[in-house]
């Protein structure tokens, strides 16, 4: 009930701010007056769509799956009938007049290649839907054309004539199937933005081609991503990636580290008209993103057939094994404290009484044994010597309704690859929806202990064999006597660079209460990183990890998970609220 009043308090405080703040714009705008005119005008076609489209009263909450899109509303009569329907985001194809021919000019027109000439300029056509209060979607079919468009979006702006947000698309990178370049030019398009018209929102996109698997297997690589994200990095707009959705779910670690760099980032899923999109491939999008990082451009009846399905609250979610524990959880304030940590002991009907009376991450020793003759991986109990094989509890985790996630303790490298082995396997059989941590103590660097597994094998057999796992690597506990010192965490970080899985680093709260600066370091350096605390023992001895815990706590409330006994865990929620 602490809890309660705590988030009241923090509620109340907030409202005060947030009015504080109110009257204080208030009183600038009376005092100050209208701004000086050769500041540069910002313009409403920058804003959010959702929240747009929520304003307007047309979606009741900020959900992408709510938002309906037209396809080609080029010439008169597609654009005036898409006008008068409930559709509320007009999609419309930009080229120059005449485009690749002799007669070219630089008069935008709305017609979708091949077509090169329309009874529809780009100036009639705005003319016409501004007056709407639908969304506006501009797809450059070529850089010639993206120019004399913005002058012409510019034009109309300055007039005050646009009140809805804008998205302007190009495919300006190569993407899966493509072979020779056939984009927009990146450079262009996006420098012509910046100084023509920057209040919108950019939809960069890939030039995609899909064939059938028994032609090619191609996605979205990890290169096509960062080449991406390298073009869009600096760029202050909201930018929506379009991503051709029959090619999305196969490359979702990628895309979920993607959306995971900014807060402006969205995607927009399209679908090509022949391909083979499943449900299941948007349930499993869907179950791995906020209702707002996605906008769904699909083909009905498979939308309506999702929107019934994705909507209903009660389907066992679909969890990509890599993702993160703030997505599956949903803790108050996305705040890492709220997860709930739990150790595997005992005898199985133990771990199935946990399993069934609550939720959270659960901790599980993985070793090698000779268990009926075979050597298998399993695991073991702690406080018995009962073992069961990883197979079996995977599959009890896995049966559970309520939300559970699996920390993978693991003994050595060969138990490493069995595990590994099993997880992929699991995968493949489509059973393994939910979190999945693979923990070890490495040696890498400055902090070499022989005994411990090579920190690079430790990365190396986990991107050979089954990469979809967050990686918790801890440090041995033989260099810990000076804390968490700005070498070993520097070592550690070098370690793990270039992996675009999330990491969790492995600290002990008794360390870190000695040197925590590398700790922070470690966090700070990535979105994707998190920390998690670790305190065990008996409750008498919960006083040694406090200050490492109340320091990292007083730090930073995001991103940190805190590993601790049931014991521990009540005392450490009483430091944070009565403190
Ligand atoms: C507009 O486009 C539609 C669909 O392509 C076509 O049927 C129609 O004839 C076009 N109208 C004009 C005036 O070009
Ligand atoms: C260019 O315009 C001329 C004159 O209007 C016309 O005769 C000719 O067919 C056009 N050429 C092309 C390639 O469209
Ligand atoms: C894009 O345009 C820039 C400058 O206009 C040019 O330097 C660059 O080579 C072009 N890129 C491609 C891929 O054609
Ligand atoms: C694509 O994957 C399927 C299923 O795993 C396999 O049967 C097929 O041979 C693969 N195709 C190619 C071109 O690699
Ligand atoms: C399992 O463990 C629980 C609690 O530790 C104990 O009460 C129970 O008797 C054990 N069951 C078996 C079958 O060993
Ligand atoms: C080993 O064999 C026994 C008897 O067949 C069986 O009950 C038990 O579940 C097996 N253990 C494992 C871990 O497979
Ligand atoms: C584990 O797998 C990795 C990667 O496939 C391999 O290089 C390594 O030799 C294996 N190690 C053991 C102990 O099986
Ligand atoms: C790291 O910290 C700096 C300063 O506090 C902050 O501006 C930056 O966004 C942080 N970076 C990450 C990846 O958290």
């Amino acid at each position: 009930m602490k809890r309660c009043s705590v988030s009241y308090l923090r509620n109340i405080a907030g409202v005060c701010v947030f009015l504080a703040i109110c009257v204080t714009i208030i009183v600038l705008c009376l005092t100050l007056g209208r701004p000086p005119k050769d500041q540069r005008r910002t313009f409403i076609t920058g804003e959010d769509m959702l929240d747009y489209l929520k304003l307007q009263g047309v979606i009741d909450s900020k959900d992408g799956l709510l938002v309906s899109w037209s396809h080609g509303a080029n010439n008169k009569s597609q654009m005036e009938e898409a006008l008068k329907s409930d559709i509320m985001v007009l999609e419309a194809d930009v080229n120059v007049e005449g485009y690749g021919t002799k007669n070219q000019t630089n008069i935008p027109i709305m017609a979708h290649p091949p077509a090169v000439y329309s009874d529809n300029t780009l100036q009639e056509w705005l003319d016409t839907v501004v007056v709407s209060s639908k969304g506006i979607k501009l797809d450059f079919k070529s850089i010639e054309a993206v120019s004399p468009s913005l002058n012409i979006l510019n034009a109309k702006a300055s007039k005050g004539q646009i009140r809805q947000p804008i998205w302007l698309n190009a495919d300006i990178v190569i993407g899966p199937n493509v072979n020779h370049n056939i984009a927009v030019n990146a450079s262009q398009f996006l420098g012509l933005i910046q100084t023509k018209f920057p209040d919108v929102t950019i939809s960069p996109g890939w030039v995609t081609l899909y064939l059938p698997p028994i032609l090619s297997n191609r996605t979205y690589s990890w290169e096509m991503i960062q080449e991406m994200y390298n073009l869009v990095k600096s760029l202050p707009q909201r930018v929506t990636f379009p991503a051709r959705a029959v090619l999305t779910r196969s490359a979702w670690q990628h895309f979920h580290w993607l959306l995971q760099q900014s807060e402006r980032y969205t995607l927009t899923l399209w679908q090509g008209s022949s391909d083979p999109l499943t449900l299941e491939d948007l349930l499993f999008i869907r179950d791995n993103s906020h209702p707002e990082q996605i906008y769904y451009d699909i083909y009905e009846p498979l939308l309506s057939d999702f929107k019934q399905i994705a909507l209903n609250p009660h389907r066992k979610r679909l969890f990509y094994s890599g993702g993160n524990l703030e997505l599956y959880f949903h803790p108050d304030d996305d705040d890492g404290l709220w997860v709930e940590w739990f150790d595997a002991e005992g005898n199985i009907t133990y771990v199935e009484s946990i399993l069934n009376g609550n939720s959270g991450m659960i901790t599980f020793q993985v070793e090698m044994r000779d268990i009926n003759s075979s050597v298998i991986a399993a695991v073991v109990l702690s406080g018995s010597d009962t073992v069961q094989s990883l197979e079996t509890v995977l599959k009890l985790v896995s049966d559970h309704f309520s939300p559970w996630g699996v920390f993978l303790r693991i003994s050595d490298h060969a138990s490493l690859n069995e595990t590994l082995r099993i997880l992929r396997d699991q995968s493949k059989q489509r059973a393994l929806y939910f979190p999945v941590w693979i923990n070890m103590d490495v040696s890498y660097g400055s902090f070499s202990v022989p005994g411990y597994i090579d920190g690079k094998d430790f990365i190396n057999s986990i991107n050979n064999i089954f990469p979809f796992v967050t990686i918790a690597p801890g440090w041995p506990a033989e260099v810990l006597g000076q804390g968490y010192t700005d070498q070993i965490a520097q070592d550690m970080l070098k370690l793990c660079k270039g992996l675009w899985q999330e990491v969790s680093f492995q600290l002990q709260a008794v360390a870190l209460g000695v040197a925590w600066d590398g700790a922070i370091k470690l966090k700070n350096t990535s979105s994707i990183y998190s920390l998690t605390v670790q305190h065990d023992g008996p409750p008498e001895k919960f006083m040694d990890g406090y200050k490492g815990l109340m320091t990292i706590r007083s730090h930073t409330e995001n991103k940190v998970y805190y590993k601790l006994t049931h014991d521990d865990r009540i005392s450490f929620l009483y430091s944070v609220y009565t403190s």
